[in-house]
């Protein structure tokens, strides 16, 4: 049994990860009431505390990243800024922080998302930071230390997100999230480094 973080758990992805994660201690974070720990990933100081307050973790999970809707030439800075902070440098910084805690042979799980590979209106920014996100695991794992392993899921839309999502998606197909849980399960219980491990139907 693991000890791992799961950042974002009360969320749609969150609660599809957590399907995954049923053999371990799951500790859940996340920035409003309901769990074990607040964290907001956008702030290096919130991020650094929640892993001091937890003190020993195998793995951390993470299922958050806000993304904003637009497109380009409509697309503030600071709809860009809180897409890039939130779901391309939270990420990294969870990561970046996260090595100065995390046990030996310990990995990070992050969160992308298909639109990078399969592109919908207004979807700019999600997209470009999913990529961003896919980019940077397959390049760090080269220089994480101490047998420390980081991939990222980049799943299709979830069918628990179709009624939400699925307007603005004609021709994707949703898959379960327990189908995404298990692309988290082998992340976080294989010995897999630096993939990206894509959900699609
Ligand atoms: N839903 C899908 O079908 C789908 C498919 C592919 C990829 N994704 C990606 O998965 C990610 C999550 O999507 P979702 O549908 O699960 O969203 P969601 O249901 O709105 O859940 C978001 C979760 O992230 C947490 N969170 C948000 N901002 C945070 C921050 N700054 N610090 C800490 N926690 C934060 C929220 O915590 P609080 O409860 O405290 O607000 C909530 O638990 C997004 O990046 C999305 O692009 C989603």
């Amino acid at each position: 049994m693991k000890t791992v973080i799961l950042i974002g758990a009360n969320g749609t992805m969150g609660k599809a990860a957590l399907t995954g994660l049923g053999k371990h201690k799951v500790i859940t974070a996340g920035r409003s009431k309901g769990y074990d720990f607040n964290v907001d990933l956008t702030d290096e100081n919130s991020i650094a505390e929640l892993y001091k307050a937890v003190g020993e973790f195998d793995a951390v999970v993470n299922t958050a990243g806000m993304c904003k809707y637009a497109n380009l030439k409509d697309m503030t800075t600071e709809q860009w800024s809180t897409t890039v902070n939130s779901k391309m440098m939270g990420q990294i910084n969870l990561v970046k922080i996260g090595l100065d805690y995390i046990k030996d042979n310990g990995s990070f799980t992050l969160i992308t998302g298909i639109l990078n590979k399969k592109p919908i209106p207004t979807a700019i920014a999600d997209a470009t930071t999913s990529g961003a996100i896919d980019t940077f695991v397959q390049c760090v794992a080269h220089e994480l230390p101490r047998g420390i392993r980081i991939n990222s899921v980049n799943p299709t839309v979830l069918e628990e997100a179709w009624e939400v999502y699925g307007e603005m998606m004609p021709g994707f197909q949703p898959v379960p999230g327990a189908l995404v849980g298990k692309a988290f399960e082998r992340s976080v219980d294989g010995f897999i480094t630096g993939q990206v491990l894509v959900v699609d139907a």
